[in-house]
């Protein structure tokens, strides 16, 4: 099949890499030259494990190529994948100019017949109206298919994902058809529904494991408060057939998923007039849990930050990757530095692309020791192997007292911390392990 792909980030590089793999004629195009560029020679413009392989061999192969958008001069193929971004407007409902674009372009020089499959996240109705207003009087169709791929492990979820979902409207066989073609390497359950019904199967999900980590911190910071121990808690939890997969309690969730989306359902919510206080707890809660380190170090310094050094260890929204849209860590560092708190930041992948959202007085460092370098305290907040790896015992002796760790992820045993002579305070551990500190 010959199919092309609108919109070359995160989920767009992969799709188009995951189908030529398979031997479909791919084009990937995007409003960003530099971005093109970087693709043309085979590297990809963020980091995501596995992926630059693919990218580099299906340019190999020929079977996938790159051009802007001003440039393309050929036939569109069989499908147009839209994977535009749709990032969140000041009243957290998303922001759909991106996607219209694309849709507007691909419209205008589609084949009759042509089918959108539309993989960005867009609003429950969105696609419908698009179908309705946008592709009248011409023969385009359109189907919904939601992407569920994580950053970080995205080359892994393509290849497996836990189901395919299909929203057509009009019994649109044809599309269905042609998707089942295009993902025929691909061995998933599909689910097959209307437009408007896949959209909502993608935000419900989002919103669900977002509930489940707001959840999984409540319970954390009660926790903390009686002098239980979440992680058994959650082993707990995790042994029940109808509670499920283990959730870890932390700083909260962030990323370019989860807290857009849930706000845009939250918005959806209150404009199609079913509110849903939960999404609104699951938000506020979400929002406090970012700030938990600062509430720690403020009790333990005597609420005198301005002057004191501390280490932030991951600025990534979690390990793995360089996205850092929405992190925690964005959030605890300007409230640090507000404060008058010395911050040197280390991650393994994600300083350039935190740089620009950070302030200017953060310093960007290469290591966990340099991190800790004289800092009187270190918070975690993503658990790269190689923060959580780190030799504590050389970094103990960077820092000076207390030598406290506010371990924001919960990946650090405190029993050694304390051994190696940390102060050690996880979200939500215990009194036995952390001192009654923490959530
Ligand atoms: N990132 C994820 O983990 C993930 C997972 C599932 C779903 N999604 C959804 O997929 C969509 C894309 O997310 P992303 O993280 O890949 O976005 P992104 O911001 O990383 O990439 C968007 C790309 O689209 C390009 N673009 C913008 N307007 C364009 C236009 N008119 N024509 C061509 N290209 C254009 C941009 O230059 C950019 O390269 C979003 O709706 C997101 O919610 C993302």
């Amino acid at each position: 099949m010959k199919i092309t792909v609108v919109g070359l980030g995160y989920v767009g590089t992969v799709a188009a890499a995951g189908l030529a793999k398979e031997g479909h004629e791919v084009l990937g195009v995007d409003i960003d030259r530099q971005r093109i560029d970087t693709l043309r020679t085979g590297k990809i413009p963020m980091y995501e494990p596995g992926l630059e392989a693919w990218v580099t061999s299906s340019l190999r192969e020929g079977t996938l190529r790159f051009v802007h958008r001003d440039d393309f001069a050929e036939g569109i193929g069989d499908a147009a994948i839209i994977a535009t971004g749709t990032p969140p407007t000041d009243n957290g409902s998303a922001d759909l100019r991106q996607v219209m674009s694309a849709v507007a372009w691909v419209s205008s020089i589609g084949p009759d017949g042509l089918t959108i499959v539309m993989k960005s996240t867009i609003p429950p109705g969105a696609g419908q109206r698009i179908a309705r207003r946008e592709l009248r009087g011409t023969r385009i169709r359109y189907a919904s298919n939601p992407e569920f791929l994580r950053e970080g492990r995205a080359v892994h979820d393509w290849e497996s994902p836990d189901r395919i979902v299909v929203g057509v409207d009009s019994n649109d066989e044809q599309s269905v058809d042609l998707i089942r073609r295009m993902y025929d390497g691909i061995d998933a359950p599909y689910l097959i529904t209307d437009v408007t019904s896949a959209e909502m199967i993608k935000y419900a999900s989002n919103a669900f494991l977002a509930a489940r980590v707001s959840f999984i911190n409540e319970i954390a910071v009660l926790c903390g408060a009686v002098g239980a121990s979440i992680d058994t808690v959650s082993d707990g939890l995790a042994m029940d057939s109808r509670t499920g997969m283990r959730i870890h309690a932390g700083v909260g969730y962030g990323g370019s998923c989860f807290p857009k989306d849930v706000r845009a359902l939250d918005h959806l919510a209150l404009t199609s007039g079913a509110n849903i206080d939960l999404l609104r707890s699951v938000i506020h809660t979400n929002n406090r849990q970012r700030l938990l380190p600062l509430h720690a170090l403020r009790q333990r310094f005597d609420s005198v930050l301005a002057g004191t050094r501390v280490g932030v260890l991951g600025l990534a929204f979690k390990p793995e990757t360089d996205d850092v849209r929405d992190a925690p860590s964005l959030d605890l560092i300007r409230a640090l530095v507000d404060e008058g708190v010395d911050v040197a930041a280390f991650d393994p992948r994600a300083a350039e692309s935190a740089r620009s959202s950070l302030p200017p007085s953060v310093r960007l460092v290469d290591d966990v020791a340099e991190a800790a370098d004289r800092a009187q305290a270190l918070v975690l907040l993503t658990e790269w192997d190689h923060i959580v790896n780190a030799d504590w015992q050389i970094v103990a002796r960077c820092m000076t007292p207390p030598r406290l760790v506010f371990d924001g992820r919960n990946a650090l045993d405190p029993i050694e911390m304390e051994r190696l002579g940390f102060e050690y305070i996880g979200v939500g551990r215990g009194r036995a392990q952390n001192g009654g500190g923490g959530g």
